[in-house]
């Protein structure tokens, strides 16, 4: 066994001085998702289809698109933005199925990812993926027939943030564009507070021994969730911290945000509509037509 490092004990010390309570997004409230090394970590967990921690596995995806196709009112030719695209899954499946996509995603090995899995099937022509924080990106001079901006994306951005995007997204649509969000239900979203911790030694937080210790606080004035990590690297000693928000909405709070932000219908679907996903009790869909 390896000596145990200095460092190990200064962070254990950090994490006992930690302040009781996270300030949210005091940390930038998101997962590290366009540091180079996780985003190699994180796509090994995007494309495994043994869970759907990042995407969701193949076959629900497809039920997925089966009902948003007519849902955003999608048709071969169509030009759609896909907001946070990932490893660009749903934008080179809806591609090959003749709309034309643009992806934005500030992952940079998603981004490479979908530009392959893009030319693999034939449809780069018809893809363009962008690596780009999707808060500073231009939303100006487009005429996109739909958006989608998939599994909870939406949340880990502050309120006011939220609001910018939807109105930008909304800018980018042409009148009657029609724009599909998914966001946890707030009626089901655990309200609880609690801790856990594992090790390992492969996996998201690298391919050495560590420890994560994991809190969740639930703020009930804000409906928002915030998880925090510490993870401790064991061989090194050095600590790194994660703050993760999880803003919920009520559905008549979100459909307002819409409309303030250009949209002049919005449907809400609670449960997916009955698209059969292992979790789709925990989601609504909105679909908002500009
Ligand atoms: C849970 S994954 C979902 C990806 C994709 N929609 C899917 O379902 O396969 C969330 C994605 O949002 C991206 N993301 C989060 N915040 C972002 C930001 N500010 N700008 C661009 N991309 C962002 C991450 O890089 C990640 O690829």
């Amino acid at each position: 066994m390896s000596p145990v490092p200095q460092s190990l004990a200064q962070a254990l010390w950090k994490i006992y001085h930690r302040p009781e309570r996270p300030q949210p997004w005091a940390a930038g409230g998101n997962l590290p998702w366009d540091a180079p090394d996780f985003s190699e970590r994180m796509l090994r967990e995007h494309l495994d289809q043994s869970h759907g921690a990042a995407s969701r596995p193949d076959a629900e995806r497809m039920s997925q698109l089966e009902w948003l196709w007519p849902a955003l009112g999608l048709f071969a030719g169509a030009r759609l933005f896909d907001v946070t695209c990932g490893p660009g899954l749903y934008a080179v499946e809806l591609a090959r199925r003749g709309c034309h996509v643009l992806g934005v995603d500030f992952a940079p090995a998603s981004i490479g990812y979908a530009r392959d899995l893009a030319k693999a099937a034939g449809v780069a022509g018809r893809c363009d993926f962008r690596q780009a924080d999707v808060r500073a990106v231009d939303y100006d001079g487009h005429n996109f027939d739909a958006a989608i901006l998939l599994y909870g994306q939406l949340a880990v951005f502050e309120k006011g943030e939220a609001q910018s995007l939807l109105t930008n997204i909304a800018r980018a649509l042409k009148p009657g564009g029609r724009l599909g969000v998914e966001l946890l239900n707030q009626e089901r979203v655990d309200k609880t507070d609690g801790t856990w911790w594992f090790t390992d030694e492969t996996g998201l937080w690298g391919d050495a021994p560590f420890l994560h210790l994991g809190e969740r606080f639930w703020l009930a004035e804000q409906a928002l969730s915030v998880e925090r990590y510490q993870i401790l690297h064991l061989e090194t000693g050095r600590l790194t911290e994660i703050q993760l928000c999880d803003q919920t909405y009520a559905v008549a709070e979100m459909t307002a945000m819409m409309r303030r932000a250009g949209f002049s219908a919005v449907t809400a679907w609670p449960g997916w509509a009955g698209v059969p996903l292992y979790d789709a009790a925990e989601w609504v869909v909105y679909i908002a037509e500009r």
